[in-house]
């Protein structure tokens, strides 16, 4: 698929502010890309299709959990929210029948992050969190350590998301402290 296609495929599928969200996301994985080197195509197309499947009803996306091998049932425990990256890269690989392993795995692990993460994968999560519309303070702070340290600004983010799910008192899910200790291990 081409990125002109993605991103028609995208903006029918998402809302409009989710669709500036993707384009923004896009930019800021490029400018990464920029810096740290990468797979540009591959990083392009994962961080416009990376959230495909946001707006798709929640009650469809835990049946395909529910019914799909590639998904541990274990995950419906901790949130819908994570929910849109697993059960995304599976539509995207029935629906849009991209196979590249390389794409569907950015896909897979932009929101909670996962044990060591490739090139591609951290670009992909760091741009979603850092993208100019996330106005919070530690996206700030994350994206200024981005500028020199892709790792540590991985870390940070991580850090971050545990901190603010431990506040509320959600579940995390456990890719994420596994993120989390893979990158301070290093
Ligand atoms: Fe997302
Ligand atoms: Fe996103």
């Amino acid at each position: 698929m081409n990125e002109v296609t993605a991103f028609e495929t995208v903006q029918k599928a998402l809302k409009p502010i989710r669709y500036e969200h993707t384009v923004r996301v896009t930019e800021e994985a490029t400018r990464l890309v920029g810096i740290y080197g990468g797979n540009l195509e591959k990083i392009r197309l994962a961080a416009i299709l990376h959230d495909y499947a946001k707006h798709r009803p929640i009650i469809e996306m835990r049946r395909k959990v529910q019914t799909c091998d590639k998904l541990p049932n274990a995950m419906l425990d901790y949130g819908d929210e994570i929910l849109h990256s697993f059960v995304g890269a599976v539509f995207i690989e029935e629906e849009l029948f991209i196979t590249d392993e390389t794409i569907l795995s950015c896909i897979r692990s932009h929101t909670t992050g996962k044990v060591s993460m490739s090139l591609e994968e951290k670009i992909v999560f760091l741009a979603d969190y850092i993208e100019p519309g996330r106005t919070f303070r530690q996206a700030e702070e994350v994206r200024k350590i981005s500028d020199e340290n892709l790792d540590l600004a991985c870390l940070t983010a991580l850090g971050n998301t545990i901190q603010y799910l431990s506040n509320k008192q959600l579940p995390i899910y456990p890719d994420t402290f596994a993120a989390y200790n893979d990158f301070v291990l290093r």
